[in-house]
């Protein structure tokens, strides 16, 4: 039996896909009322964790007790019957459903499994006290819902209470939450912790998926590390533990967390710029509305926001790979816009795409090819249209080691076979070896492990202290803070601010990412930010 206070358990939990062990073991027992944060670096194994908790996945071996019974999940619905509830990082609710049905959606059966025996038309009869029921929960956990809205028409953040709240309906003891604030903006980072730690003073217990290390501080009663599919330990959120401590347990090593930034100030040279770019899609609606901005050398401008507000069309756009309509693109003075990718590259512009399977790599193709692709016509790697085989093969060999790209056996595999930050690190040394002077990056540390991130950081800050104009796109806002010179945010496919990255706070930046402020043209304007600059001068001397 396991202890009374114990709400869930798992014992030597395995689960393996083939001959991949995924979760090796895992003992580790949850207390009722508790928040347990589960960290770990991409791919440690935490969602699979999770899905065996909530019937999703089912163990290979091993044991899950819930409130010290041994028990066997099929399904979710059986986790649910039992109090387990889950939110999964993107959301499952229907659009075009109002917040009251997407809410009750799907939860007929557990009702009649609670109230067994009862007939169907009862249910129709219920739904006025079905919605004083949700009523109640809204007012009760202050989840500032209409529950005739309309799911399309709602912020993400308000989704998610949706979600969370579809679980609480269900009278769910456990709440499972997997990356939630993966989708969110900085207040409703705050709003989301703030509700956790009031479900938990109501008696629930939670557990929460992440790896941002600061919001587990803010809420996590204890901590349990996961990495490569084994628990590490668990650790009491207190002084103790530090955010050092719990990057030391998720990498194995202890590992930098700040971005140490040069120090060098940006240059005044205007490298790239771009000008009322617009682009629409099909249906002729603006996806990108009248796009301006310059990068300088020595000056990394990041570009913060909510994904799916235009960041991706910006990259496609500013690569080549998408028609604009309008607008103008510059590099040095020269106009680039509707250029091909590979011109654009022998012009000196260098490319991390946003996605790096589809866009960047070939993953059947060795390492050795991957990291000349897109510059393989070009000398040294070939001349008079010959191949040289033998420098493309150096070539590799002395960027991997240069890159710290992580090899096992052999020493060209295909990129199939790397971890995603061994990929990155292949696109990383291919495009930054050519020493490009505009320099354009899109979510360049998604899906990297820690270690590798602070390699990339650093590469990208190399470039621009040797003078390349960057422009790294980020959803991960941290990451842009701490890399840029200068934020501009994106909202619904314009810019809505811009900012120096030393004058502007998490808030504010969210203020702006949700569309609540827009600074007018006048603002943004590039004379604005010379003159401002050269009154910041002034006042130093
Ligand atoms: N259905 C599956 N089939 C094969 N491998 C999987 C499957 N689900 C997860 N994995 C592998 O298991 C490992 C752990 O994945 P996951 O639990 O999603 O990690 P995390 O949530 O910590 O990022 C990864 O290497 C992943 O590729
Ligand atoms: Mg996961």
């Amino acid at each position: 039996m396991g202890d009374r206070n114990t709400i869930i358990e798992t014992r030597s939990l395995t689960r393996k896909f083939g001959d991949f062990t995924a979760n090796d073991r895992i003992s580790l027992a949850i207390k009722e009322g508790e928040i347990r944060a589960i960290i770990g670096e991409n791919g440690a194994g935490k969602s699979t964790l999770m899905n065996m908790l909530y019937g999703i996945l089912q163990p290979t071996s091993g044991q899950l007790l819930y409130r010290g019974r041994e028990v066997s999940l099929k399904s979710p619905k059986d986790a649910i019957a039992l109090g387990i509830g889950m939110v999964h990082q993107h959301f499952k609710l229907s659009p075009s459903l109002t917040v009251y049905e997407n809410i009750v959606l799907g939860a007929e059966t557990v009702r009649t499994h609670a109230v067994l025996g009862r007939k169907i038309p009862g249910l129709l009869i219920d739904s006025r006290k079905e919605k004083e029921e949700i009523q109640e929960l809204i007012d009760r956990f202050d989840f500032n819902l209409n529950i005739t809205d309309k799911v399309a028409d709602i912020s993400v953040g308000a989704k998610q209470r949706v979600e969370i709240l579809k679980m609480l309906y269900r009278d769910v003891d456990l709440l499972i939450l997997d990356e939630p604030t993966a989708v969110l903006i900085p207040q409703e980072v705050d709003d989301l912790i703030e509700r956790l730690i009031a479900l938990k003073k109501s008696g629930k217990t939670i557990i929460i998926i992440t790896h941002k290390l600061n919001e587990v501080k803010m809420c996590a009663d204890n901590i349990s590390v996961i990495r490569a599919g084994q628990l590490i330990g668990t650790v009491p959120n207190d002084s103790s533990t530090t955010n050092e401590s719990l990057a030391e347990m998720m990498v194995g090593r202890q590992v930098l967390l700040r971005v140490n930034k040069s120090g060098k100030s940006a240059g005044e040279k205007v490298r790239f710029a771009v000008r009322n770019l617009t682009a629409v899609d099909s249906e002729n609606k603006k996806i990108l509305n009248n796009i301006s901005f310059e990068i300088h050398e020595n000056e990394v401008v990041g570009v913060a926001g909510v994904e799916g507000n235009g960041q991706t069309e910006l990259m496609l756009a500013l690569s080549g790979l998408m028609d604009v309509k309008e607008g103008s693109v510059t590099m040095e003075g020269e106009e680039i816009c509707g250029l091909w990718p590979d011109e654009l590259r022998k012009k000196g512009i260098g490319f991390i795409p946003e996605d790096r399977y589809q866009q960047g790599l070939c993953l059947e193709e060795k390492i050795s090819n991957n990291i000349i692709a897109g510059y393989h016509e070009l000398p040294p790697y070939c001349k008079k249209g010959i191949m040289n085989y033998r420098v493309i093969r150096e070539n590799s060999k002395k960027l991997v080691k240069e890159y710290d790209v992580r090899l096992s056996a052999d020493a060209d595999p295909t990129v199939g076979c790397l971890s995603g930050g061994n990929a990155q690190k292949v696109i990383i040394a291919r495009e930054f070896c050519r020493d490009p002077r505009v320099l354009l990056v899109s979510q360049p540390t998604r899906g990297v492990d820690i270690g590798a991130i602070e390699f990339i950081h650093n590469q990208i800050l190399a470039m621009r202290d040797r003078g390349a104009a960057v422009m790294v796109i980020s959803s991960d806002l941290s990451e842009v803070v701490g890399l840029s010179d200068r934020i501009i945010v994106m909202y619904h496919g314009e810019i809505t601010g811009c900012f120096r990255a030393d004058e502007v706070n998490f808030s504010e930046l969210g203020l702006y990412m949700s569309g609540v402020k827009h600074m007018s043209a006048e603002e943004m304007l590039p004379e604005k930010y010379a003159r401002e600059k050269e009154a910041a001068a002034n006042e130093r001397e």
